[in-house]
């Protein structure tokens, strides 16, 4: 992972400001590939899987006597499809719950339940599970409820070799090899549900942890992430960054943690299913914030570190919707509709273009629990519009990213206005340049002209993702009403042309 290193120069993209445009003009963009920028770190395409509703329970977990195919408790139906995700790393077990979370309880043949946490799925079954999808392990330890000497015995355990009486009790518990943690999360929203501390309380405590809690494997070094703002917001990135400037030998971090959610306006009240077009381009316009906020939280971190070596991680991203009706209001249960789809294409262009700051993120959830990628009832399972976005940029993940320049035009609907269009394009490390284009108006298609520099193309080939509605959803009934199909688009003249539904999101690339 490049969370160390300190990235050049972005070479980022210029998107033109907002001017009124025929909504059938075709978008003029022009791609040189001569001109790469910095790598687009797959991390960027993490995810988070926290013990909440059933993200965990139901979702993941079933249990080895379950009658749902599993392999050691862990359902195959979810394993397989997120496999085909690439998922760079997930983030567990929590959220709020990691600042509760006492790890011994859910280790070994005796699990000790808590009041609505039976602790079947512990340490062990997250780290097979990890390695049954293929993902690096992002664990946040309990900063707020426990000790810096607690988490230092988790990571024993994890991360010792047998020599060591955790590293000896995890090999009586089946797995002798010690497990790799790519990344140690420091706490979690310390601001709030982690503890409500002040920033300089916090930044206390975190020195504390960074040091104390280490990975005991000096062959596999941990990112050590630190909580750091929500949204705009100046204070803690401020505090943590001020700290870091100063750091000494005894403590340091590789990231500092951003939560920032697309909600339309603070508690989440919009509905994920019943809206109506401007209720579209509210959420949408709320989500095209995450560019502001990461300026904002980057020239705060620049001032304190302008080689950007610590990251700027993005660990909670995505809809927070009104739980879908007849789900347990607690369980952060949302139906994922074509809208949900766009936003996450117009996230993932986002980072793409603060790729020297925004090294990782994480989608909020993976399974059942807000965005997510899944969704699972009893045996059943359906894979979200989002999980297709997801699928289609698997190619920019550590592809390096390629200067476009385009007039956005733009889109309005009862006094909302938004960006047309957005576009971004890359060169995979095979050399071949892919582009994604999304249509953010809800009722015209649009056109792409692409003039194309530095790369030779005669044809452009990937897929797109369309919907008959924008609330359009996959159900256990109908789970492919949202679906990508294959399309491929001529290259002349030096020219891409191509034709993308309303409300769609497209990624091809040139052959
Ligand atoms: O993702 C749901 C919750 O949102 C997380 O537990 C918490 O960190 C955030 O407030």
């Amino acid at each position: 992972m490049r969370l160390l290193t300190s990235a050049a120069a972005i070479a980022a993209a210029v998107i033109l400001p907002v001017a009124a445009h025929a909504a059938d003009a075709p978008v003029q963009v022009a791609l040189d590939a001569s001109k790469p920028g910095v790598v687009i770190d797959r991390h960027v395409f993490g995810q988070f899987a926290e013990h909440l509703g059933s993200g965990i329970y139901g979702g993941i977990w079933v249990g080895k006597d379950s009658t749902i195919p599993n392999t050691r408790g862990i359902r195959n139906d979810v394993v397989g499809a997120l496999k085909a995700l690439k998922v760079p790393n997930v983030r567990w077990p929590g959220g709020c719950f990691a600042d509760q979370y006492n790890w011994r309880r859910g280790i070994g043949p005796e699990r000790k339940p808590a009041i609505g946490e039976p602790n079947t799925f512990g340490t062990d079954e997250f780290m097979d599970f990890a390695q049954q999808i293929g993902t690096e392990a992002y664990i946040s330890v309990n900063l707020g409820s426990s000790t810096a000497q607690e988490a230092s015995e988790w990571l024993e355990y994890m991360t010792s070799s047998t020599d060591s009486a955790l590293g000896a009790e995890r090999a009586k518990n089946g797995h002798p090899e010690p497990y790799k943690v790519a990344v140690l999360g420091l706490g979690n929203e310390s601001w709030d549900c982690g503890g409500a501390m002040s920033a300089d309380f916090y930044v206390n405590e975190m020195k504390r942890f960074s040091h104390f809690v280490h990975s005991y494997n000096p062959a596999q070094p941990m990112k050590r992430v630190a909580v750091g703002p929500s949204g705009p917001d100046p204070i803690y990135t401020e505090a943590v960054m001020k700290a870091w400037k100063g750091r000494s030998w005894a403590w340091d971090i590789e990231g500092l943690s951003l939560h920032s959610y697309s909600t339309g306006g603070w508690p989440p009240h919009m509905s994920d299913t019943g809206f109506d077009e401007k209720d579209y381009a509210v959420l949408l316009k709320d989500s095209l914030g995450m560019d502001d906020t990461l300026k904002t939280q980057s020239a705060i971190m620049d001032k304190y570190d302008p080689e950007k070596k610590v990251a700027l991680v993005v660990d909670e991203w995505g809809a927070w919707l009104v739980p879908a009706s007849g789900s347990n209001s607690g369980g952060a249960v949302q139906q994922n509709s074509q809208r949900d789809a766009v936003l996450a294409a117009l996230n993932f262009n986002i980072f793409a273009r603060h790729a020297d700051r925004v090294r990782m993120a994480n989608i909020a959830q993976m399974v059942n629990v807000l965005q997510a990628m899944i969704l699972t009832d009893k045996d059943r399972m359906l894979l979200t519009p989002t999980y297709h976005v997801f699928h289609m940029y698997v190619p920019f993940q550590d592809a390096t990213f390629v200067p476009l320049t385009f007039d956005a035009g733009a889109y309005t609907t009862d006094g909302v206005t938004l960006p047309r269009v957005d576009a971004i394009a890359a060169r995979d490390k095979a050399g071949k340049v892919w582009i994604a284009v999304t249509n953010i108006d809800p009722k015209s298609p649009a056109t792409f002209s692409v003039s194309l520099a530095g790369v030779k193309a005669t044809k452009a080939s990937g897929q797109t993702l369309s919907a008959p509605k924008v609330n359009s959803i996959n159900t256990f009934d109908a789970p492919n009403t949202v679906a990508p199909r294959a399309l491929s688009a001529k290259v002349a003249g030096g020219k891409l042309t191509v034709t993308v539904a309303p409300a769609s999101v497209t990624v091809l690339g040139l052959e």
